[in-house]
């Protein structure tokens, strides 16, 4: 099955080939010669998922999946959530973004935090949304090179490293993305049948 991903991030494209069954064959907006930005206007995270993924159908008419993730941090009232990819203004790059978080969590004592994403699976007629969450902690400093966004300040509880200093395979041991699409991939066996 040739599924159409909504995103134009070669991380998140990567991931979650690495995720999928290889029955699967997982194409991102490159792949089909789409070089625009998607919209991502709405305040929720669903609602950002939802809209990314009527975008591409409208253009396109052929269904497609979608999501949006966010980083949640307690000690600043739930920043940046739905702000995470434009947290320090519109063209941040992930290291502005994690600068501007790491000052603003400065000697704060509460850590703790969660990655959100959220699937849509739109099919043109309905949608079908899948959540998975991640709860952690956001570290002093950086720690890693690998990944992108804020992965090296994000350590999932039960793992001494931040998810930049994993491999691939052992994110996705903990990965908030992961999470998401596996409950979406159960929902295409079960359609399947
Ligand atoms: P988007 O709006 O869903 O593309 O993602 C918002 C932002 O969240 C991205 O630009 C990244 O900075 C960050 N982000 C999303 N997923 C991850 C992840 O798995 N690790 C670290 N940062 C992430």
């Amino acid at each position: 099955m040739r599924l159409l991903f909504a995103t134009s991030n070669q991380h998140k494209l990567m991931e979650v080939r690495s995720i999928a069954a290889p029955e699967l064959e997982i194409v991102g907006l490159k792949d089909i010669g789409f070089e625009g930005e998607l919209p991502e206007t709405c305040d929720t995270i669903e609602g950002n998922s939802l809209q990314k993924a009527e975008y591409l159908y409208a253009h396109y008419h052929i269904p497609c999946f979608s999501e949006d993730t966010g980083l949640i941090i307690d000690a600043i009232d739930g920043e940046p959530g739905v702000y995470s990819a434009r947290y320090a203004g519109e063209n941040a790059s992930f290291d502005d973004n994690v600068n501007k978080v790491l000052n603003k969590m400065k000697s704060h004592p509460i850590r703790t935090a969660r990655f959100k994403t959220v699937i849509t699976y739109y099919t043109g007629k309905d949608y079908v949304q899948f959540t998975g969450i991640t709860e952690g902690e956001i570290l002093q400093d950086r720690k890693g090179t690998q990944g992108f966004g804020y992965d090296p300040i994000f350590k999932p509880v039960g793992s001494h490293k931040s998810y930049a200093e994993m491999s691939l395979e052992e994110k996705n041991a903990f990965s908030h993305r992961k999470k998401s699409f596996d409950q979406f991939a159960n929902h295409l066996r079960q359609i399947a049948v």
